[in-house]
Protein backbone atom coordinates (compact mmCIF):
# COMPACT_ATOMS: atom_id res chain seq x y z
CA UNK A 1 0.00 0.00 0.00
CA UNK A 2 1.24 3.46 -0.99
CA UNK A 3 2.97 5.29 1.92
CA UNK A 4 -0.22 6.34 4.61
CA UNK A 5 0.16 9.53 5.37
CA UNK A 6 -1.13 11.63 9.64
CA UNK A 7 -3.10 14.37 10.08
CA UNK A 8 -3.33 15.44 13.49
CA UNK A 9 -6.08 18.39 13.84
CA UNK A 10 -4.70 20.85 16.68
CA UNK A 11 -7.03 23.95 15.22
CA UNK A 12 -10.56 24.26 16.70
CA UNK A 13 -11.47 27.12 19.14
CA UNK A 14 -11.30 25.36 22.62
CA UNK A 15 -14.66 26.83 24.07
CA UNK A 16 -14.63 24.29 26.82
CA UNK A 17 -11.12 24.62 27.92
CA UNK A 18 -11.39 28.27 28.34
CA UNK A 19 -9.63 30.50 30.07
CA UNK A 20 -6.45 27.98 29.50
CA UNK A 21 -7.69 28.05 25.56
CA UNK A 22 -7.11 32.07 25.90
CA UNK A 23 -3.36 32.00 25.99
CA UNK A 24 -2.35 28.13 24.91
CA UNK A 25 -3.58 25.45 22.84
CA UNK A 26 -5.03 22.55 24.66
CA UNK A 27 -3.09 20.24 22.50
CA UNK A 28 -0.21 21.53 25.02
CA UNK A 29 -1.81 21.17 28.07
CA UNK A 30 0.39 18.56 29.46
CA UNK A 31 -1.02 15.28 31.08
CA UNK A 32 1.74 13.23 33.41
CA UNK A 33 3.71 16.25 32.07
CA UNK A 34 3.75 15.82 28.63
CA UNK A 35 1.40 17.49 26.18
CA UNK A 36 -1.58 15.99 24.65
CA UNK A 37 -0.39 16.50 21.44
CA UNK A 38 2.59 14.23 22.16
CA UNK A 39 0.89 11.09 22.66
CA UNK A 40 -0.91 11.17 19.24
CA UNK A 41 2.29 11.74 17.07
CA UNK A 42 3.74 8.58 19.59
CA UNK A 43 0.99 6.91 18.67
CA UNK A 44 1.20 7.79 15.08
CA UNK A 45 4.89 6.94 14.88
CA UNK A 46 4.55 3.59 16.42
CA UNK A 47 2.16 2.67 13.56
CA UNK A 48 4.36 3.30 11.32
CA UNK A 49 3.14 6.37 10.09
CA UNK A 50 5.81 9.23 9.93
CA UNK A 51 4.73 11.95 7.57
CA UNK A 52 2.52 13.98 9.70
CA UNK A 53 0.39 17.19 8.93
CA UNK A 54 -0.98 19.25 11.87
CA UNK A 55 -3.90 21.42 11.36
CA UNK A 56 -3.02 24.70 13.73
CA UNK A 57 -5.49 27.76 13.80
CA UNK A 58 -4.09 30.93 13.79
CA UNK A 59 -4.12 31.75 17.62
CA UNK A 60 -2.58 28.92 18.65
CA UNK A 61 -0.19 27.46 15.77
CA UNK A 62 3.11 28.91 16.19
CA UNK A 63 3.00 28.06 19.96
CA UNK A 64 2.05 24.28 18.54
CA UNK A 65 4.68 24.61 15.71
CA UNK A 66 7.41 25.51 17.97
CA UNK A 67 6.65 22.85 21.60
CA UNK A 68 6.67 20.03 18.74
CA UNK A 69 9.47 20.94 16.07
CA UNK A 70 9.69 19.61 13.02
CA UNK A 71 9.20 16.34 14.21
CA UNK A 72 12.78 14.81 14.16
CA UNK A 73 12.17 14.25 18.06
CA UNK A 74 9.82 11.76 17.47
CA UNK A 75 11.03 10.32 14.65
CA UNK A 76 8.64 11.64 12.34
CA UNK A 77 8.81 14.58 9.51
CA UNK A 78 6.20 17.21 10.65
CA UNK A 79 4.59 19.76 8.21
CA UNK A 80 2.16 23.07 9.69
CA UNK A 81 -1.25 23.71 8.11
CA UNK A 82 -2.73 26.70 8.65
CA UNK A 83 -6.46 26.60 9.13
CA UNK A 84 -7.46 30.14 9.42
CA UNK A 85 -11.42 29.53 10.87
CA UNK A 86 -12.30 26.65 12.78
CA UNK A 87 -15.01 25.54 10.15
CA UNK A 88 -15.17 21.63 11.22
CA UNK A 89 -13.04 18.33 10.99
CA UNK A 90 -14.25 17.95 7.72
CA UNK A 91 -13.10 21.41 6.53
CA UNK A 92 -9.51 20.69 7.78
CA UNK A 93 -9.45 17.51 5.71
CA UNK A 94 -10.04 19.74 2.69
CA UNK A 95 -7.77 22.33 3.89
CA UNK A 96 -4.88 19.57 4.16
CA UNK A 97 -5.78 18.38 0.87
CA UNK A 98 -2.87 19.57 -0.92
CA UNK A 99 -0.18 18.05 1.87
CA UNK A 100 -2.64 14.38 1.88
CA UNK A 101 -2.24 14.71 -1.95
CA UNK A 102 -5.31 12.10 -2.64
CA UNK A 103 -3.18 9.31 -0.72
CA UNK A 104 -4.78 7.20 2.29
CA UNK A 105 -4.23 8.55 5.63
CA UNK A 106 -4.99 8.32 9.11
CA UNK A 107 -6.53 11.22 10.99
CA UNK A 108 -6.20 11.77 14.61
CA UNK A 109 -8.21 14.57 17.25
CA UNK A 110 -5.15 16.31 18.70
CA UNK A 111 -6.85 16.32 22.01
CA UNK A 112 -7.51 12.77 22.15
CA UNK A 113 -5.79 10.05 23.72
CA UNK A 114 -5.79 6.15 23.81
CA UNK A 115 -4.64 3.78 25.99
CA UNK A 116 -3.11 1.39 23.71
CA UNK A 117 -2.48 3.72 20.64
CA UNK A 118 -3.61 3.06 17.35
CA UNK A 119 -0.95 0.31 15.54
CA UNK A 120 -4.07 -2.02 15.42
CA UNK A 121 -6.16 -0.11 13.94
CA UNK A 122 -3.87 1.39 11.26
CA UNK A 123 -3.27 -2.51 10.60
CA UNK A 124 -6.73 -3.39 10.35
CA UNK A 125 -6.82 -0.35 7.61
CA UNK A 126 -3.83 -1.16 5.54
CA UNK A 127 -5.48 -5.10 5.17
CA UNK A 128 -8.72 -3.92 3.95
CA UNK A 129 -8.23 -0.72 2.53
CA UNK A 130 -12.20 0.59 2.93
CA UNK A 131 -12.85 4.64 1.82
CA UNK A 132 -13.08 4.80 5.21
CA UNK A 133 -12.46 2.91 9.03
CA UNK A 134 -13.87 4.95 12.27
CA UNK A 135 -13.18 3.96 15.67
CA UNK A 136 -15.53 2.70 17.99
CA UNK A 137 -16.52 2.70 21.61
CA UNK A 138 -19.21 1.83 24.27
CA UNK A 139 -19.75 4.87 26.12
CA UNK A 140 -22.84 4.93 29.01
CA UNK A 141 -23.75 8.70 27.56
CA UNK A 142 -23.71 8.41 23.71
CA UNK A 143 -25.99 11.86 23.33
CA UNK A 144 -23.00 13.72 24.23
CA UNK A 145 -20.83 12.15 21.26
CA UNK A 146 -21.09 11.01 17.61
CA UNK A 147 -22.91 7.69 17.37
CA UNK A 148 -22.91 4.87 15.35
CA UNK A 149 -25.43 2.31 13.87
CA UNK A 150 -23.98 -0.85 12.83
CA UNK A 151 -25.73 -3.27 10.55
CA UNK A 152 -23.51 -6.28 11.85
CA UNK A 153 -19.69 -4.32 11.15
CA UNK A 154 -20.70 -2.67 9.00
CA UNK A 155 -21.56 1.10 9.60
CA UNK A 156 -25.18 2.23 7.84
CA UNK A 157 -25.76 5.39 9.91
CA UNK A 158 -23.73 8.18 11.87
CA UNK A 159 -25.58 11.03 14.04
CA UNK A 160 -23.84 13.73 15.74
CA UNK A 161 -24.91 14.09 19.46
CA UNK A 162 -28.53 12.39 18.85
CA UNK A 163 -31.36 12.93 21.43
CA UNK A 164 -32.55 9.56 20.75
CA UNK A 165 -28.76 7.47 20.37
CA UNK A 166 -29.66 4.82 18.28
CA UNK A 167 -26.68 2.34 20.04
CA UNK A 168 -24.16 3.20 22.57
CA UNK A 169 -20.93 3.13 20.41
CA UNK A 170 -19.12 6.61 20.52
CA UNK A 171 -16.89 7.66 17.72
CA UNK A 172 -13.50 7.50 19.09
CA UNK A 173 -11.66 10.82 17.64
CA UNK A 174 -9.41 8.32 15.04
CA UNK A 175 -10.50 7.90 11.70
CA UNK A 176 -8.88 6.56 8.32
CA UNK A 177 -9.54 7.54 4.66
CA UNK A 178 -9.39 6.77 1.75
CA UNK A 179 -8.82 9.56 -1.11
CA UNK A 180 -12.99 9.32 -1.63
CA UNK A 181 -13.33 11.73 1.44
CA UNK A 182 -12.47 14.81 -0.33
CA UNK A 183 -15.98 14.49 -2.95
CA UNK A 184 -17.85 13.86 0.31
CA UNK A 185 -16.33 16.55 2.46
CA UNK A 186 -16.50 18.87 -0.57
CA UNK A 187 -20.36 18.21 -1.36
CA UNK A 188 -21.52 18.78 2.17
CA UNK A 189 -23.22 21.65 3.48
CA UNK A 190 -22.49 23.49 7.03
CA UNK A 191 -24.36 21.73 10.10
CA UNK A 192 -26.79 23.67 12.25
CA UNK A 193 -23.58 25.02 14.42
CA UNK A 194 -22.36 25.89 11.01
CA UNK A 195 -19.46 23.27 10.93
CA UNK A 196 -18.60 20.54 8.04
CA UNK A 197 -18.88 17.62 10.31
CA UNK A 198 -16.89 14.67 9.30
CA UNK A 199 -20.13 12.32 10.64
CA UNK A 200 -21.68 14.12 7.48
CA UNK A 201 -19.06 13.71 5.41
CA UNK A 202 -19.01 9.44 6.25
CA UNK A 203 -22.53 9.22 5.68
CA UNK A 204 -21.89 10.35 2.74
CA UNK A 205 -19.46 7.95 1.68
CA UNK A 206 -21.82 5.24 3.24
CA UNK A 207 -25.13 6.72 0.72
CA UNK A 208 -23.34 6.86 -2.12
CA UNK A 209 -22.55 2.62 -1.59
CA UNK A 210 -18.72 3.17 -0.53
CA UNK A 211 -17.02 0.87 2.04
CA UNK A 212 -17.14 2.55 5.72
CA UNK A 213 -15.80 -0.15 8.44
CA UNK A 214 -15.53 0.33 12.17
CA UNK A 215 -12.77 -1.40 14.44
CA UNK A 216 -13.39 -1.34 18.15
CA UNK A 217 -11.21 0.39 20.70
CA UNK A 218 -10.96 -1.51 24.40
CA UNK A 219 -8.34 0.40 25.81
CA UNK A 220 -9.84 3.37 27.56
CA UNK A 221 -9.96 6.57 25.70
CA UNK A 222 -10.06 10.24 26.28
CA UNK A 223 -11.28 13.23 24.77
CA UNK A 224 -9.57 16.11 26.63
CA UNK A 225 -11.86 18.97 25.51
CA UNK A 226 -12.88 19.76 28.83
CA UNK A 227 -11.57 19.88 32.13
CA UNK A 228 -13.07 16.62 33.86
CA UNK A 229 -11.76 14.83 30.73
CA UNK A 230 -8.29 16.17 30.59
CA UNK A 231 -8.11 15.40 34.67
CA UNK A 232 -9.45 12.22 34.30
CA UNK A 233 -7.15 11.46 31.14
CA UNK A 234 -4.39 12.63 33.85
CA UNK A 235 -5.30 9.87 36.27
CA UNK A 236 -5.81 7.37 33.67
CA UNK A 237 -2.05 8.24 32.40
CA UNK A 238 -0.42 8.39 35.74
CA UNK A 239 -2.32 4.79 36.85
CA UNK A 240 0.31 3.11 34.41
CA UNK A 241 3.12 5.05 35.84
CA UNK A 242 6.40 3.41 37.28
CA UNK A 243 8.29 4.79 40.06
CA UNK A 244 11.31 6.33 39.56
CA UNK A 245 13.06 9.08 41.92
CA UNK A 246 15.67 11.33 40.41
CA UNK A 247 15.11 14.43 42.98
CA UNK A 248 16.46 15.43 46.08
CA UNK A 249 13.84 14.27 49.30
CA UNK A 250 14.81 16.27 52.20
CA UNK A 251 12.79 14.57 55.88
CA UNK A 252 10.30 13.52 52.88
CA UNK A 253 8.20 10.77 51.82
CA UNK A 254 7.41 9.22 48.66
CA UNK A 255 5.26 6.71 48.59
CA UNK A 256 3.81 3.73 46.02
CA UNK A 257 4.25 4.57 42.18
CA UNK A 258 5.78 8.53 42.05
CA UNK A 259 8.14 9.99 39.53
CA UNK A 260 10.28 12.67 41.00
CA UNK A 261 12.19 14.46 37.71
CA UNK A 262 15.48 15.51 38.95
CA UNK A 263 16.19 18.78 40.20
CA UNK A 264 13.37 18.79 41.89
CA UNK A 265 12.95 19.56 45.57
CA UNK A 266 11.03 18.19 48.30
CA UNK A 267 11.09 18.92 51.98
CA UNK A 268 8.99 17.71 55.21
CA UNK A 269 6.80 16.55 52.43
CA UNK A 270 4.61 13.62 51.52
CA UNK A 271 4.13 12.68 48.13
CA UNK A 272 1.32 9.82 47.53
CA UNK A 273 1.11 8.08 43.78
CA UNK A 274 0.30 7.79 41.05
CA UNK A 275 2.04 11.09 40.74
CA UNK A 276 4.28 12.84 39.34
CA UNK A 277 7.06 15.86 40.47
CA UNK A 278 8.48 17.89 37.49
CA UNK A 279 12.04 18.95 36.89
CA UNK A 280 12.81 21.87 39.52
CA UNK A 281 9.66 21.81 41.64
CA UNK A 282 9.87 22.76 44.77
CA UNK A 283 7.28 20.87 47.12
CA UNK A 284 7.94 22.24 50.82
CA UNK A 285 5.97 21.71 54.22
CA UNK A 286 3.02 20.18 51.93
CA UNK A 287 1.52 16.94 50.56
CA UNK A 288 0.71 15.74 47.01
CA UNK A 289 -1.91 13.40 46.93
CA UNK A 290 -3.15 10.52 43.81
CA UNK A 291 -3.57 11.63 40.56
CA UNK A 292 -1.53 14.87 40.61
CA UNK A 293 0.94 16.03 37.69
CA UNK A 294 2.86 19.09 38.94
CA UNK A 295 4.90 20.64 35.94
CA UNK A 296 8.58 21.85 36.54
CA UNK A 297 9.43 24.66 38.31
CA UNK A 298 5.87 24.60 39.80
CA UNK A 299 6.25 25.42 43.84
CA UNK A 300 3.78 24.04 46.77
CA UNK A 301 4.25 25.11 49.89
CA UNK A 302 2.00 24.38 52.94
CA UNK A 303 -0.43 23.33 50.87
CA UNK A 304 -2.31 20.00 50.00
CA UNK A 305 -3.19 19.40 46.70
CA UNK A 306 -4.83 16.28 45.12
CA UNK A 307 -6.14 15.02 41.56
CA UNK A 308 -4.73 18.11 39.81
CA UNK A 309 -2.69 19.15 36.96
CA UNK A 310 -0.32 22.53 37.65
CA UNK A 311 1.23 23.55 34.61
CA UNK A 312 4.65 24.53 34.58
CA UNK A 313 5.83 28.24 36.85
CA UNK A 314 2.57 28.31 38.88
CA UNK A 315 2.99 28.65 42.93
CA UNK A 316 0.11 27.43 45.69
CA UNK A 317 1.52 27.84 49.20
CA UNK A 318 -0.65 28.55 52.56
CA UNK A 319 -3.55 26.76 51.79
CA UNK A 320 -5.82 26.10 54.51
CA UNK A 321 -8.09 23.10 52.57
CA UNK A 322 -7.11 20.55 50.34
CA UNK A 323 -7.19 22.00 46.33
CA UNK A 324 -8.46 18.99 44.24
CA UNK A 325 -9.94 18.09 40.52
CA UNK A 326 -8.20 21.59 39.59
CA UNK A 327 -6.11 22.60 37.00
CA UNK A 328 -3.85 25.66 36.57
CA UNK A 329 -2.08 27.13 34.09
CA UNK A 330 1.03 28.13 33.51
CA UNK A 331 2.59 31.11 36.41
CA UNK A 332 -0.90 31.29 38.62
CA UNK A 333 -0.33 31.88 41.89
CA UNK A 334 -2.81 30.79 44.46
CA UNK A 335 -1.29 31.63 48.39
CA UNK A 336 -3.10 33.25 51.57
CA UNK A 337 -2.70 37.47 52.19
CA UNK A 338 -0.52 38.45 55.48
CA UNK A 339 -2.54 39.37 58.19
CA UNK A 340 -6.14 39.24 56.54
CA UNK A 341 -7.19 35.35 56.23
CA UNK A 342 -10.43 36.53 56.04
CA UNK A 343 -10.50 37.98 52.56
CA UNK A 344 -9.54 37.03 49.40
CA UNK A 345 -7.91 38.91 46.86
CA UNK A 346 -7.50 38.09 43.10
CA UNK A 347 -6.36 38.81 39.68
CA UNK A 348 -8.18 36.23 37.29
CA UNK A 349 -8.84 36.24 34.09
CA UNK A 350 -11.84 35.93 31.89
CA UNK A 351 -14.06 32.53 32.62
CA UNK A 352 -12.05 31.21 35.26
CA UNK A 353 -13.92 29.14 37.43
CA UNK A 354 -13.00 28.98 41.43
CA UNK A 355 -14.75 27.60 44.13
CA UNK A 356 -14.38 28.29 48.01
CA UNK A 357 -15.58 25.81 50.96
P1 LIG B 1 -13.33 19.91 19.12
O1 LIG B 1 -12.88 19.66 20.52
O2 LIG B 1 -14.53 19.19 18.67
O3 LIG B 1 -13.58 21.47 18.87
P2 LIG B 1 -12.85 22.73 19.46
O4 LIG B 1 -11.38 22.52 19.58
O5 LIG B 1 -13.27 23.89 18.59
O6 LIG B 1 -13.36 22.89 20.97
P3 LIG B 1 -14.70 23.49 21.62
O7 LIG B 1 -15.82 22.62 21.11
O8 LIG B 1 -14.47 23.35 23.10
O9 LIG B 1 -14.79 24.92 21.20
O10 LIG B 1 -12.14 19.56 18.12
C1 LIG B 1 -11.47 18.33 18.16
C2 LIG B 1 -10.04 18.51 17.69
O11 LIG B 1 -10.00 18.96 16.36
C3 LIG B 1 -9.28 19.52 18.51
O12 LIG B 1 -7.93 19.09 18.65
C4 LIG B 1 -9.33 20.77 17.68
C5 LIG B 1 -9.37 20.24 16.25
N1 LIG B 1 -10.12 21.06 15.30
C6 LIG B 1 -9.49 21.59 14.18
O13 LIG B 1 -8.27 21.41 14.01
N2 LIG B 1 -10.22 22.32 13.28
C7 LIG B 1 -11.55 22.56 13.44
O14 LIG B 1 -12.16 23.23 12.58
C8 LIG B 1 -12.21 22.00 14.61
C9 LIG B 1 -13.67 22.22 14.83
C10 LIG B 1 -11.45 21.27 15.49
Amino acid sequence: MENLKGLILSGGAGTRLRPITHTSAKQLVPVANKPVLFYGIEALVEAGVKEIGIVIAPETGSEIASTTGDGSAFGASITYIDQTEPLGLAHAVLTAEEFLQDGPFVMYLGDNLLRDGITALVDAFRASRPDALILLTRVPDPGNYGVAELDGDRVVRLVEKPEFPPSDLALVGVYMFGPSIFEAAKAIKPSGRGELEITDAIQRLIDGGKRVESHRVLGWWKDTGQLDDMLEANRLVLEDIERSVDGELVDSKVEGRVVVEAGARLERSLVRGPAIIGADARITDAYVGPYTSIDSGVTVSRAEVEHSILLSGSSVSDLDSRMEASLLGRNVKLSRGDGLPKTLRMIVGDNAEIRIP
